[in-house]
């Protein structure tokens, strides 16, 4: 009896380890996503310590199960329950951070949305549009050359306006990399717009807005929402992900604890039962 509860908690702690490669996985996803993400570096930063503290306390809880080192498994009970504890406060904290703003749909029938800062607020807003901070990720995004990949051309010649019009745009490329559709600028290629005359908008982005291919719109408010926007898709993904590992993780340490509750109880009823289990044994896992 001893060894087979033994070996279930071998067994769960080999299912968390295989469990946090997914929550690592999103931690490293989130870290290589081409150009987007890339310059927001400490956003994956709470998951991939997650997704790492899992894997070492799994290996800490097989190790304990495999060599009977009780005071082992007693950390590993302790220290699960903090992982859980962190990974629920994260999912809540991502769900709470993203919870506001989205893209507007256009009135002239364009496939993309326009992004306007105004639709955002809270914690992530103010650490993304806070000038010290968006002076790093504006020149980022200039560097990873977010606009310039967005050209396509047709014989040689860049897309024509009705077809920009019908493309799916990133919520970077829409907000960065165009001036927004309310300024009535007009197209010439996809970073190149020729301010309109007669524009009766007061946002302040149509002034921001240059031609010059080194800024564009990268100091537009339009540019720090399309930003937001894509943390808010990339952080739901991830989130899916982290709330089905939760679920497990949970289920996995529940087992765990009446598992380790039944080991301590045949092993109390043993004498000297503490130091038998840790002068440890050749190691068996029995299913
Ligand atoms: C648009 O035209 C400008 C000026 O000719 C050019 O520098 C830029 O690379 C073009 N943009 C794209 C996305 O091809």
């Amino acid at each position: 009896m001893w060894r087979s509860s033994n070996g279930l908690i071998g067994f769960i702690n080999f299912m968390t380890f295989l469990l946090s490669i997914p929550i690592l996985g999103g931690g490293i996803w989130l870290s290589t996503k081409a150009n987007q993400t890339d310059c927001l570096r400490f956003l994956q930063w709470p998951l991939i310590i997650i997704g790492a503290s899992i894997m070492v306390v799994s290996l800490m809880g097989f190790a304990g199960s495999c060599y009977r080192i009780s005071w082992l498994l007693w950390l590993y009970l302790f220290a699960m329950f903090f992982i859980i504890a962190a990974l629920l406060g994260f999912i809540i904290f991502a769900f709470v951070v993203t919870s506001k703003g989205e893209g507007r749909p256009l009135v002239n029938q364009a496939n993309y949305r326009d992004y306007y800062l105004s639709d955002y607020s809270g914690w992530l807003k103010d650490r993304v549009s806070d000038p010290g901070y968006w002076a790093k990720i504006s020149s980022c995004l200039r560097d990873a050359k977010a606009c310039s990949k967005m050209g396509v051309y047709v014989g040689g010649a860049p897309e024509t306006p009705n077809m920009f019009y019908h493309r799916y745009l990133s919520p970077i490329q829409s907000g960065c990399c165009k001036p927004p559709t309310e300024c009535g600028y007009t197209y010439v290629n996809e970073t190149d717009w020729s301010p309109g005359t007669a524009s009766t908008t007061t946002d302040s982005d149509c002034s921001r807005w240059s031609n010059d291919q080194t800024q564009l719109c990268y100091s537009c408010d339009s540019c720090k929402a399309g930003v937001l926007a894509s943390i808010k898709k990339s952080w739901r993904k991830v989130s899916v992900i982290n709330i089905i590992v939760l679920i497990i993780l949970v289920i996995f340490y529940v087992i765990g604890c009446a598992a380790f509750r039944n080991t301590k109880r045949i092993d109390n009823n043993e004498p000297f039962g503490e130091s038998r289990m840790t002068k440890s044994q050749p190691a068996r896992i029995h299913f």
